[in-house]
């Protein structure tokens, strides 16, 4: 049932929060290092007064006419980290496992049961829930509608593990497993609904829809035709078979959903010695985990030496519409895509926050060319297709600069192996490297803040090798030596306008339990223990959500900070409160959010529960770390969505 929305908050209250929590203050954490390294009188240009109006709509979330104030603080009792084999949310929370790897996607005359042994066959996965649910979506039905009880989920299946998809693990390997793989990848389109109290996933369903390795899709943007992505099976460099490796997402204000391509290069095999480029995107003359070059010449690169080059961007696909073409905007740039934040600039042009996830890399900015007319969604489909991208640089005394990466400008020309814009986008990691950006700590997800604009918040989720012999030293927005734990940096836009140049920056909190016992890794805020927050979303009140992603290796390690199994919190920017809200089962990352537009449903995906470490599960004991979701020795973990309320049908964190 509807209810209606309703602020909880006197407005006046809403604007000194948003207020507060988007002052620069630079940190202690900033300024320790800065300490350090005898810069101390910078606080002028990190206290710079900016005006950031009040945006109470959230432009991310497509007509959702939101009308929910940010809250003073939060309503639920912060719970215990975990280490069982569960998800726990706090009292008065309900959570349910609501689509699992394997179920049907809902293809009509086509809903394959799930087999625990791991025997559905290559054409039954193309019809069911992939592995590794990701980034996801939430898009309302009608199309255009702010139906907060029925509506479309996209979501991304961001990986394989072959011990689980197989009865046999990878013994027997063929063409038709490495099929079954491909199909086990991707994105799923589900359609659900509230009933009563109760979540169902509608099956039989028109929108339902499994895109894959193999789905046919389009390129645009400058990198389209370009002769570095030509291959035999496409001499024109427009068309390309599939996605993969969909790790974190976006949502555009006209109702479609972007994937993000992340770990492609891991796919990609070349024995022969790799060129530059190759070496640079880190395509290795050997895959332990995949081994679909061993059977699938499109992922040789001896055998198909452009294909990597058609991997790597940010996908947009129209939910609404399951028969259209999947496309891949080149104009953003060609990296290992975390995710898409979308906002709209004061002038209504579209800018999108990228993060690079590697070790040193990147965060990246596109904007738009042109503007954004609500009325005219065709043409906002192709707003992606043409714009400026620009890499971020992180002054050391809380400034900062977007360096545009333009074919000609600023060195980035013949001289440096550029002979275009498309042939730079392609290279986007070599031309962020010419103009000199900030190597950072693995961006994972970016967030920007509805309720206040040009605020904006990413999640860096570690890096053992800052500081080590030759890799880049801390500097002031990376500052920790050896940082297992990762942290959380924010900024604000000059004049609070997301297509500004400018920006000044801060450190929102380290990762790390704050009564650790190593110095070194120790977090910097009481109720925050966590590690390596990975995941990062503001639901429609403006409270910010932190998943985690620390590695199965680490939590195995002895020396581990005794934080549990990964998690999420939340926290009301500017409170400096956290409050630990879900702990998930062991060995699975927290990751994927979507609210339902009166913010009184909650789904969140379940990734690689039981994952054993670095390695593959075994299929003769693949419950080995988990049995969840199904508490059956005899089934397999299985990644799931799962459904969270609250008992009184209340507002999610209220
Ligand atoms: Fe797929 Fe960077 O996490
Ligand atoms: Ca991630
Ligand atoms: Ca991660």
């Amino acid at each position: 049932m509807s209810r209606p929305l309703k602020p909880l908050f006197k407005q006046e209250y809403n604007d000194e929060i948003s207020n507060r929590s988007i002052n620069p203050v630079f940190s202690d954490v900033a300024r320790a290092y800065l300490s350090r390294r005898r810069f101390l009188q910078m606080g002028a240009v990190a206290g710079a007064a900016v005006a950031f109006p009040t945006l109470l709509k959230s432009p991310a979330a497509w007509a959702v006419e939101t009308a929910l104030a940010r809250p003073s603080s939060l309503g639920f009792t912060s719970i215990e980290v975990s280490t069982d084999d569960t998800v726990r949310v706090p009292e008065g929370y309900i959570v349910r496992p609501f689509y699992r790897w394997g179920d049907a996607v809902g293809l009509k005359g086509n809903l394959p049961e799930f087999k625990t042994d791991g025997s559905n066959t290559t054409d039954e996965q193309a019809a069911q829930a992939g592995m590794h649910h990701d980034g996801m979506a939430w898009f309302s039905l009608p199309p255009g509608g702010t139906d907060p009880n029925h509506g479309l989920l996209a979501m991304n299946h961001e990986y394989i593990d072959n011990g689980l998809l197989f009865k046999d693990g990878v013994a027997n390997w063929s063409l038709d497993k490495v099929r079954k793989g491909q199909n086990a990848m991707g994105i799923s389109v589900i359609e659900v609904k509230k009933e009563g109290d109760n979540w169902t996933v509608v099956r039989p369903s028109e929108f339902a829809r499994r895109i894959t390795v193999n789905t046919p899709m389009s390129l645009t943007g400058p990198a389209k035709n370009n002769a570095l992505m030509k291959t035999a099976d496409d001499p024109q460099g427009e068309s390309v078979l599939g996605t993969m490796q969909n790790c974190a997402n976006g949502l555009t204000p006209w109702g479609t959903y972007l994937t993000c391509e992340e770990n492609w290069s891991d796919i990609f095999v070349k024995k022969a010695a790799p060129n530059t480029l190759e070496k640079r995107y880190g395509i290795s003359d050997s895959d332990d985990s995949y081994r679909w070059n061993e059977v699938d010449p499109r992922f040789s690169v001896d055998a198909t030496p452009n294909e990597p080059n058609r991997f790597g961007w940010v996908v947009e696909i129209d939910p609404y519409n399951p028969s259209s073409t999947p496309r891949k905007h080149t104009a953003l740039g060609r990296f290992k895509h975390e995710g898409a934040a979308i906002t709209l600039a004061a002038d209504k042009r579209v800018v999108a926050y990228m993060g690079d996830d590697q070790k040193f890399e990147y965060i990246y900015k596109f904007i738009s060319k042109n503007q954004y007319d609500a009325s005219l969604r065709d043409a906002a489909m192709d707003l992606l297709s043409e714009g400026t991208l620009y890499v971020a640089k992180f002054n050391d005394d809380g400034s900062g600069t977007w360096l545009p990466l333009i074919y000609g400008q600023s060195g980035l020309d013949e001289t440096k192996g550029f002979t275009s814009q498309g042939e730079l986008l392609i290279k986007t990691r070599l031309a962020a490297d010419a103009v000199g950006a900030t190597k950072m700590d693995r961006p994972e997800w970016i967030a920007v803040d509805s309720h206040a604009t040009g605020s904006v918040y990413c999640t860096l989720t570690n890096n053992s090798d800052r500081g080590k012999e030759g890799k880049a030293p801390v500097d002031a927005a990376n500052p920790r030596a050896n940082n297992v734990y990762g942290h959380i940096i924010h900024w604000t836009e000059e004049n609070g306008d997301p297509a500004s140049t400018a920006f000044t920056w801060d450190i929102l909190v380290l990762g790390g339990n704050p009564s650790g016992l190593d110095e070194k890794t120790k977090g910097s805020m009481k109720g925050a223990e966590f590690g390596s927050a990975d995941g990062l979303s503001f639901d429609h009140r403006g409270v910010l959500w932190i998943q985690t992603d620390v590695s199965s290796s680490t939590i195995n390690k002895k020396a581990y900070e005794g934080m549990g199994n990964n998690q999420m919190l939340a926290t009301v920017p500017g409170t400096n409160e956290y409050r630990r809200f879900l702990t998930g089962p062991c060995g699975c990352e927290i990751t994927g959010i979507a609210f339902t537009p009166d913010n009184r449903t909650l789904f969140i995906n379940i990734q690689h529960p039981g994952e054993p470490g670095d390695d593959i599960s075994d299929p003769a004991n693949p419950t080995a770390v988990s049995t969840w979701p199904d508490g059956d020795k005899n089934s397999r973990p299985r990644s799931s969505t799962v459904v969270i309320v609250k008992a009184d049908g209340g507002i999610i964190g209220s």
